[in-house]
């Protein structure tokens, strides 16, 4: 099993990505580091960017049709900044 993984060099997402490894499910990272962390990346399968690149999203799911499902956590978290800068 094959589970793409958004925001997985996240707290969140590389703690569900270590979570999927404990359970024999291969995790696909995508992020775009723009505030998570890429030794959390290391030695899994990884693709820099934004979930907003459709073409990187096409190239995801044409290099692994298997990926059973897929569990976003790519989010800017800090509230004051949302509340300041709401379109990004
Ligand atoms: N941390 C918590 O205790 C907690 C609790 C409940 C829910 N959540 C939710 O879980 C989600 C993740 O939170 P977190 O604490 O892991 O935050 P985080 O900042 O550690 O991780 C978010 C990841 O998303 C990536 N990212 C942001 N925008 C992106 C984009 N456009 N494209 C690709 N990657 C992008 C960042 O680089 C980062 O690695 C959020 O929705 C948050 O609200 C977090």
């Amino acid at each position: 099993m094959k589970i793409l993984i958004a925001g997985g060099a996240g707290f969140i997402g590389s703690t569900i990505a270590s979570a999927c490894l404990d359970n024999g499910i291969e995790p696909v990272i995508l992020d775009s580091l723009v505030t998570g962390r890429r030794e959390f990346t290391s030695g899994r399968v990884f693709y820099e960017g934004d979930i907003s690149d459709g073409a990187l999203i096409d190239t995801v799911f044409t290099d692994h049709p298997d990926i059973n499902a897929v569990i976003d956590c790519a989010a800017l978290i800090v509230v004051p900044d949302s509340v300041a800068d709401p379109l990004s």
